[in-house]
């Protein structure tokens, strides 16, 4: 319980990343991969390929601080979370837990960090089991890790219900009495249930209404603050991300490709992807009107064959030789704010009016809206 006022001094705003990044890393993720193996052949089945869902990943999330993992469907970030909460066991890489080697532990040596790292999970409907009451779901991890607080589960079960905006007197509903975002309100009761240090929400408001989206933000944001959990909030696109997060990590295709604080990020993002996701984002974008907006073109390429050397290459309008060959490193670039690496051979220039002429449509892009409107 000692720890739960570390970072409610800070009252307008979650805490500067500069702070967070002083601090020891909470988690600290290296080179994370997770290959799918893709199995063939009869009649002998044996290994003919694999999904390379996430591909070496190096992160660092920080007490109390809330990271963003941000990207297009289909880029790993699902992977990622699963991983750092190690439902997954990882292919290659490491994860380290407060100074803790954790990436093989096994069930006996995870049962302790098992309860300080939760998840929240994306369905609210999927995620409850229909059969079972509220106190019965909030309660049974602490049912699960012999955890019995001083005033009993259920009075705290009745606590937890209060805590995420719930009524209390509830305790006894099944979660079809309840809406989407009461029952993801559920959700995070469970995953408070035994005061966790990290929580992994992994599209925790995109099956909700537009309405009750900011919602369910509030609450987490408030419980960031008011009980210092680190959080990895996962997202598709990045405008909530941005209420959320100070600082955020953009995955293209199981890689980060940019990490940064959040000013850093969303005024001088140096990586196309990254520009790209942002012009889709209209609030982000203040200057909208003077802006020409990038339209991605196709899907995320598939992840059991990614291009060779930048993955972002095919959807690139920047992209030259050397992003074929070679892969370019996440590093911190000149012109870029400490902390905030690109892999990019050629990064868009850190300042607003260079980046203004240097948007270009897709040429894809612009070729099949040509055709679409008629025009030659
Ligand atoms: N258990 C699995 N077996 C095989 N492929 C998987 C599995 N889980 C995810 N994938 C694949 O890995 C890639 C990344 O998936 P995911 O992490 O869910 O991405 P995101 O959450 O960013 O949408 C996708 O191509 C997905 O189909
Ligand atoms: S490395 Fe090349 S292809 Fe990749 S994002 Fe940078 S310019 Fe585009
Ligand atoms: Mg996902």
């Amino acid at each position: 319980m000692s720890e739960k006022n570390t970072n409610t001094t800070v009252e307008d705003a979650v805490p500067p990343p500069r702070a967070a990044a002083s601090s020891e890393p909470l988690l600290e993720v290296k080179g994370l991969t997770k290959h799918f193996p893709i199995y063939g052949g009869f009649p002998i089945k044996r290994k003919v390929g694999a999904v390379q869902a996430v591909d070496g990943v190096t992160l660092s999330v920080y007490p109390g601080e809330s990271l963003g993992l941000v990207g297009e469907s289909g880029c790993g970030k699902s992977t990622t979370g699963r991983l750092l909460t190690r439902l997954l066991e990882p292919t290659d890489g490491s994860i380290t837990y407060k100074g803790q080697d954790i990436t093989h532990a096994g069930r006996k040596q995870l049962a302790p960090i098992r309860s300080e790292i939760q998840m929240i999970f994306q369905d609210p409907y999927a995620s409850l089991n229909p059969r079972q009451t509220v106190g019965t779901i909030i309660s049974s991890p602490m049912e699960i890790n012999g955890i019995n607080p001083p005033q009993g589960r259920e009075a705290r079960v009745r606590e937890l219900l209060e805590i995420v905006g719930l009524n209390p007197e509830h305790y006894n509903r099944f979660p079809h009495e309840f809406s989407g975002g009461q029952r993801q309100r559920i959700g995070v009761a469970r995953a408070l249930a035994l005061e966790p240090k990290l929580i992994v929400a992994d599209e925790p408001v995109s099956a909700l209404d537009v309405s009750i989206q900011a919602q369910v933000v509030n609450l987490l944001q408030e419980l960031q603050r008011d009980l210092g959990i680190a959080f990895v909030f996962i997202a598709h696109d990045l405008s909530i991300v941005r209420h959320f997060s100070e600082r955020v990590a953009v995955m293209y295709l199981g890689k980060v490709v940019e990490v940064a604080d959040r000013d850093s990020l969303y005024e001088r993002p140096r990586h196309p992807y990254t520009h790209a996701l942002l012009s889709a984002v209209p609030e982000a974008d203040l200057d909208q009107e003077k802006r020409e907006r990038i339209r991605l073109a196709g899907d995320v390429p598939s992840p059991i064959m990614p291009p060779s050397g930048c993955r972002f290459r095919t959807r690139c309008w920047k992209a030259q030789e050397k992003c074929a060959t070679e892969e370019p490193p996440l590093i911190q670039l000149s012109g870029s704010r400490e902390g905030h690496l690109t892999a990019c051979h050629f990064p868009e220039e850190p300042t607003t009016e260079a980046r203004e002429t240097d948007v270009v449509m897709d040429p894809a892009l612009v070729a099949i809206e040509k055709e679409l409107s008629g025009e030659e």
